[in-house]
């Protein structure tokens, strides 16, 4: 087993997920206007320190992402904030991307940058604790897209990416996220995720990645989310394992979907769904941003200081996800 497969197997197995805690501080800054809390570098700290030090951390979560702002912060136990992470018994991992720009040639569509002294960041980041990382390509569906250029264009920069990260010996969550903004039907979100899933292994492949030491980060199949032919969770979980099926090498030790702006309770029960039915030998687990932290976050606004009260929100959420990577949740075990 490399090096590589073994941090994976760390970060997602017995029903562990990741956090994804690395939104860039434009993002951040939405998420706390929205709940009207200054969005200060102490802030931004303070929510994060008060879930990375939270029992649902140690008992649920087997990897932390983080934005650069946070990995460099000190915690209010003078701990770097990647032996927080450590200590809880946590992967620390970072997003290395420099985010999805105008793609040139298709000014509808976007191309994720970050590649020039990508090496010698990576460098920093490992000294700093960290062992995995993010890069996310951005796709969205409407009738010309995603286009071939930037199917292309963003799994090129996803191998690139991922070859640079494991010779820096960490391990890339690969992570294409195709939108759900739009009308179209599940059919759809199937095929044009399944094109863009194909063409990123081709490109990992050409770039010689060990498929054994990545995290795939997919969307999972939905209906667009102004599309009048939702879906039920049952057929989310078939048509999803469906698409990972024909397009993910079976050396992928490990699957961890986004959320993409599910609410908590769907992509609890959509995953639950994926591990009832999964016939495959791919760990399937998570790795959310919205749904681990919304409710935590709305809780926490009312008052920053109850540290608490905020990580019982956490816990709970995070509980719920883990056992519904283990196939093992109900709507019941919500309640109570
Ligand atoms: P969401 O789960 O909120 O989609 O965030 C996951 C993520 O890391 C997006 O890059």
């Amino acid at each position: 087993m490399s090096e590589l497969n073994k941090i994976a197997l760390k970060i997602l197995s017995n029903g562990k997920g990741i956090l994804a805690a690395d939104e860039s501080n434009g993002t951040m800054t939405k998420r706390l206007d929205s709940i009207n809390v200054p969005s200060t570098p102490e802030n931004r700290l303070l929510f994060r320190e008060t879930l990375f030090s939270s029992d649902g951390i140690k008992n649920f979560i087997g990897g932390v992402i983080l934005y650069d702002e946070t990995i460099n912060q000190i915690s209010s136990s003078k701990q770097t904030i990647p032996e927080l992470i450590s200590t809880s018994g946590a992967v620390p991992g970072i997003k290395v991307d420099a985010g999805a720009k105008v793609l040139a040639g298709s000014t509808e569509e976007k191309i994720t940058e970050g590649l020039d002294g990508l090496r010698e960041r990576l460098q920093i980041y490992y000294k700093l604790g960290a062992r995995f990382t993010k890069w996310r390509g951005v796709y969205n569906i409407s009738d010309k897209c995603p286009s071939k250029l930037s199917i292309n264009s963003n799994a090129h920069a996803l191998a690139r990416y991922s070859a640079l990260v494991q010779e820096c010996g960490m391990v890339p969550i690969v992570e294409p996220e195709v939108l759900m903004d739009g009308d179209h039907s599940a059919e759809t979100c199937l095929k044009k995720t399944s094109e863009v899933i194909k063409k990123c292994f081709e490109e990992l492949m050409i770039h010689k990645i060990d498929l054994s030491g990545i995290i795939l980060k997919p969307n999972m199949i939905l209906a667009g989310n102004t599309s009048n032919k939702k879906i039920s969770s049952e057929e989310v979980a078939k048509l999803t394992l469906k698409c990972l099926k024909k397009n993910v090498p079976s050396d992928v030790p490990g699957i961890a979907f986004l959320s993409g702006g599910q609410t908590e309770i769907e992509a609890t029960e959509n995953l639950n769904l994926i591990n009832k039915y999964n016939d495959t030998n791919f760990i399937m687990s998570y790795s959310y941003g919205r749904a681990l932290q919304q409710s935590a976050l709305k809780f926490w606004s009312k008052d920053i200081k109850d540290i608490q009260g905020t990580q019982k929100i956490f816990n709970h959420r995070a509980n719920m996800c883990t056992l519904a990577a283990q196939g093992k949740w109900s709507a019941e075990l919500e309640s109570k």
